[in-house]
């Protein structure tokens, strides 16, 4: 594997030179944190900064044509509140341009475009509403959240449950901000950093990515003090032709992150070295996470089942060895508990105890319901939002540590494989013959591949979709059965699990 990975000189997302006048903003701040720091918080009002024309001109090289001020940007037409600035982006079914009037009239102050069709409004005019979007997102980071540590997650399996449980965990020691849903693209993240409240603390970042060079616009975009990768596997991996295009694309991680800043990377995943040694090479910290060898910086050492949860052991940099409960099903959420601890280390804040037990998994990310279906008494595993080969994996292993009734799974395929989509299925066979699982009923013409390869002792149903397992339900469950149900999100499995908590 050569690496050939250059840093090329960064060019700055901000187009503009630093103004007086932005400068006056920000030294305002700091005069007023030394000099009176009982006002700093009203500094921070209003909760979200506001924006005129003149930061918004500063910030995207835009023209203005009236003043105004905003504390809440959209892009949507239809979501448009009184007082809000618009954005109108151009995508390739659309064009928020044409949409203008509906804005204004629904309360828009403003609008950032780059076609200054409608001159009766104030406008700023820009090159490219998008980059513009994100500009104005770069100045938020670099004059307005200057108090604000950035933590990035990337990765290929776990980052959202890594996001939310950084996000649940930073939040017992300060004011966190994080991205809704899956706000974790090209227009989602500066989004998410245009909402941030002024006295945000820790702002948490998932970076999602489908093609090359998008990490490494977000992660200019935000300056990063830390940076966790979660792990390099195959999912939405159409637009890369190797785990190693993968490994370098969630590098580019690297470009933004500030000077003297941390990487924090999983040791039990075969692309830690080559992390590690780019970002050693690049000057960053690194700590790492997992059960390598008594070597990383924060070592899970054992993980036991304890009812519908998870309780492990964990040795800190100081030694020190810690006993946690997580109420997941799997071992591979407590990677994201990991990732978090390391997190907590690197900003020096001390781990408090209990420190997960309020968390709960997101619906369909994995969470466990222990239910009565019909006189049968069952676990479900809600696994239905999302699948690739990794988590696929570590669901299908993780279904072996309940050892109490059947197992039974039903998968759906994976999906946005690209060509080895047939092999990512049909390797499944491996995992499902050395676990004990008892039954795989299969969903899907890819995972028709696995269902036909499998020994008849496992060997279950297949289905043509999630609809039709719904109207075959009952031939499937049994008293005690372990059910989980995981398959990509275009399968629809959220379905099968919806009808089996509605009996
Ligand atoms: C800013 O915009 C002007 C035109 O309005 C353009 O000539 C100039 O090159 C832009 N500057 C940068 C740094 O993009
Ligand atoms: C906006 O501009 C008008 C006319 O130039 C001026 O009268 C008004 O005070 C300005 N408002 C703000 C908020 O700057
Ligand atoms: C760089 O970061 C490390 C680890 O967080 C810290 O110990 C060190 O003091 C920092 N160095 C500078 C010059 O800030
Ligand atoms: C993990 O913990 C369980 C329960 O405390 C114990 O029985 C087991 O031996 C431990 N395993 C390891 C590898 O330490
Ligand atoms: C299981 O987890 C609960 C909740 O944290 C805890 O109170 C209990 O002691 C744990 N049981 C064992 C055997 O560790
Ligand atoms: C499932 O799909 C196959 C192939 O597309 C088709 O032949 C079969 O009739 C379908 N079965 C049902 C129950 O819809
Ligand atoms: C599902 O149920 C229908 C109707 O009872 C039955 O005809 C069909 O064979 C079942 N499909 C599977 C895959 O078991």
């Amino acid at each position: 594997m050569s690496s050939q990975f250059h840093f090329v000189v960064c060019i700055s997302l901000v187009a503009a030179p630093i103004h007086g006048f932005v400068k006056s903003l920000e030294n305002d701040y700091q005069k007023t944190k030394e000099n009176n720091p009982s006002k700093v918080e009203a500094l921070h009002s209003p909760a979200t900064f506001q924006w005129n024309e003149k930061h918004a001109e500063i910030a995207t090289n835009g023209t203005k044509t009236g003043n105004w001020s905003s504390t809440r940007i959209s892009i949507d037409s239809k979501n448009i509140k009184k007082g809000d600035l618009f954005v109108a982006l151009k995508g390739r079914h659309f064009d928020g341009h044409d949409f203008l009037n509906e804005a204004f009239a629904k309360g828009a102050v403003a609008a950032i475009v780059s076609e200054p069709k409608n001159t009766n409004y104030p406008l700023v005019i820009v090159e490219d509403t998008l980059q513009a979007l994100q500009h104005m997102a770069s100045f938020c980071i670099k004059h307005i959240l200057l108090d604000t540590k950035i933590i990035a997650v990337t990765g290929s399996v776990g980052k959202t449950t890594t996001k939310d449980m950084l996000h649940s965990t930073l939040s017992q020691f300060g004011v966190s901000h994080t991205n809704r849903g899956n706000f974790n693209n090209h227009i989602g993240l500066p989004l998410t950093i245009l909402s941030a409240p002024r006295n945000c603390q820790y702002l948490v970042l998932e970076m999602g990515m489908s093609e090359k060079g998008e990490i490494q616009r977000l992660s200019d975009i935000s300056k990063p003090d830390i940076a966790v990768i979660t792990n390099i596997e195959h999912a939405h991996s159409a637009n890369f032709h190797s785990l190693f295009d993968i490994a370098r694309a969630k590098l580019e991680i690297l470009y933004g992150i500030k000077p003297n800043g941390t990487i924090i990377l999983n040791k039990d995943n075969q692309y830690y070295d080559y992390l590690s040694s780019q970002s050693y090479k690049s000057g960053f910290n690194v700590m790492s996470f997992g059960k390598h060898q008594n070597t990383c910086t924060i070592q899970l050492l054992n993980t036991t089942r304890n009812g519908t949860g998870l309780n492990f052991k964990v040795k800190l940099p100081n030694n020190k060895i810690t006993n946690l409960y997580l109420k997941v099903f799997g071992e591979h959420f407590v990677y994201s508990a990991l990732a978090t601890i390391a997190v907590l280390e690197a900003l020096k804040l001390e781990l408090p105890q209990n420190v997960f037990e309020a968390f709960k998994i997101p619906n369909g990310r994995g969470n466990m319901h222990s239910i009565q279906y019909g006189d049968e008494h069952i676990l479900l595993i809600d696994d239905s939002y999302n699948a690739n080969p990794a988590s696929m994996k570590a669901a299908i292993k993780s279904l072996d540590m309940h050892s109490d009734g059947r197992k039974v799974a039903i998968l759906g395929d994976m999906l946005e494989l690209g060509n080895e989509r047939v092999k990512f299925h049909t390797e499944l066979y491996d995992c499902v013959t050395k676990t004990n699982v008892d039954k795989v009923h299969t969903v899907g013409e890819l995972m028709l591949e696995l269902h036909n390869l499998l020994p008849e002792a496992k060997k279950g149903s297949h289905f043509n979709s999630s609809h039709q397992v719904v109207s075959n339900l009952s031939d499937i469950i049994q008293n005690n059965d372990i059910i989980l149900v995981k398959g990509s999100r275009g399968m629809k499995m959220e379905l099968i699990v919806k009808a089996i908590l509605s009996v």
